[in-house]
């Protein structure tokens, strides 16, 4: 398995290019089952997760090409049954349920395991599917799902936790393709669901909403191909924002949406450090003495609970007292124990960190765990006293194309060694 060398102290200057969403793509990949007509996908992020989905829908009988950042899915006769040693991988191979169920009225795909971040339930993604007339039966580990005929219904997405973004999209994606009209509470308003839903009214659905708390999908007889582009991956540029607040230096973001990283950037103001927004850009510059946050994790438009971990790894090495409150998955603070191997004085209460700011950290071989866990772990690394070795850099690749490669040509040195 792959490693990295972070080595500390290098400043970080100059521009890097944000790459294609992640979470914006898998939908979307997925969504092309629901035609049999050819779809192409441009920005699509070279990563591991990608490479899954593309399995999956090879699996499942789709045609698939990719060149470079652009994939072609032409999805003609399709099976129904997704590969369990596919799908234990990545758990947003869920995203099928809604487009096989759509066109085939007919999905099996195995449960999604947990993962580090905590149980990953679909209850609310099943809720959807039996409110349009589907019934669902776990088997064998994997969740079945079967319906005469889909017909347009009124359906509450709200968990315990809030809305549900996979939820909401597998939801819009069977109901595109429903008898009559589907509204869709509590719906997640993230802007990869809004992408989502831009593509699905490209092929030819009839969605209003997306983006509110309230979709309404209209009903149509059948989708046709479509090409489009992925928005901009706003967790991967907030990833890079913080790395410039760490090291303090000034870094130029490009092809980014400010408009998706409103609460991000609100915090990083807050803080002290000065961020300046143009229309696909944003720039960062260091700042002497930022201030300590408080900050909770909320859904989209609040602060998002993928940016948590690199804003522990940012606020371990701010001066005062600083607390993190995590509300969409309680237990997603796997990156704190190895942060606090680097010397980070951090102590958990429930859902909450409170974070004490140390004036330096020191590089030592830490564990990655989930992707954003293992992102926080080189932002901490870049600042800390020599070297930090981060071990299953695959978590890494999962979200983060060549972030070595892009953190190097910022200033840093890190070094990726072949296992
Ligand atoms: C998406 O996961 C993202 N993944 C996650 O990003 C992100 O953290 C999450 O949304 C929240 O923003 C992709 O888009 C591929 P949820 P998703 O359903 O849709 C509970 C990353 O790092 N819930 O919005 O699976 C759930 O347990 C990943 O890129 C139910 O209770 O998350 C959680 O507490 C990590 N029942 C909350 O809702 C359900 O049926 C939000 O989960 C579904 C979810």
């Amino acid at each position: 398995m792959d490693k990295i060398l972070v080595h500390g102290g290098h400043p970080l200057n100059g521009t890097v290019r944000v790459s294609g969403s992640k979470n914006s793509a898998l939908p979307i990949l997925a969504a092309a089952l629901l035609t049999k007509e050819p779809c192409v996908i441009a920005n699509v992020p070279d990563l591991s997760d990608i490479n899954y989905m593309l399995q999956i829908l090879s699996h499942l009988g789709a045609h698939v090409e990719r060149a470079s950042g652009v994939v072609r899915i032409e999805a003609g006769k399709l099976k129904t049954a997704a590969p369990y040693d596919i799908v234990r991988k990545m758990r947003a191979s869920v995203c099928v349920l809604g487009p096989l169920l759509g066109r085939e009225k007919e999905a099996s795909v195995s449960l999604p395991g947990g993962c580090v971040i905590g149980d990953r339930p679909i209850d609310l993604h099943l809720k959807g599917f039996e409110a349009l007339g589907a019934v669902s039966r776990i088997e064998h580990g994997n969740v079945k799902l079967f319906a005469n005929e889909l017909r347009g219904a009124t359906v509450n997405l709200r968990g315990k936790q809030g809305p549900t973004v996979l939820g909401t999209d597998n939801v819009m994606m069977a109901a595109a393709l429903a008898e009559g009209t589907t509204v869709i509470e509590s719906a997640a308003a993230e802007p990869e669901v809004v992408d989502l839903a831009n593509f699905l009214n490209k092929m030819g659905a009839k969605i209003e909403g997306a983006g509110t708390r309230r979709i309404v999908v209209h009903g149509v007889a059948e989708l046709h191909g479509a090409e489009h582009e992925v928005i901009p991956d706003r967790i991967e540029a907030g990833t890079y924002l913080v790395a410039g607040a760490i090291m303090g230096g000034d870094v130029l973001l490009r092809r980014v949406d400010p408009s998706h990283l409103g609460s991000l950037i609100d915090a990083l103001n807050l803080s002290g450090y000065e961020i300046e927004a143009k229309a696909d850009t944003l720039r960062i510059k260091g700042h002497p003495s930022p201030k300590p946050l408080q900050l909770t994790t909320e859904p989209y438009p609040g602060f998002p609970t993928d940016m948590q971990a690199q804003m522990c790894a940012l606020l371990a090495q701010t001066e005062g007292i600083s607390v993190i409150s995590e509300t969409i998955f309680p237990q997603r603070f796997m990156h704190v124990s190895e942060l606090k191997r680097m010397g980070a004085d951090i102590s958990l209460d429930g859902h909450t960190a409170i974070i004490k700011g140390v004036a330096k950290m020191s590089g030592a071989p830490v564990m990655a765990s989930d992707l954003r866990a293992s992102a926080a772990l080189v932002l901490a690394g870049l600042r800390a006293e020599g070297v930090t070795e981060v071990n299953r850099v695959y978590h890494i690749d999962r979200g983060y194309e060549s972030i070595d490669d892009k953190l190097n040509q910022l200033g840093a040195r890190i070094e990726r060694m072949k296992a």
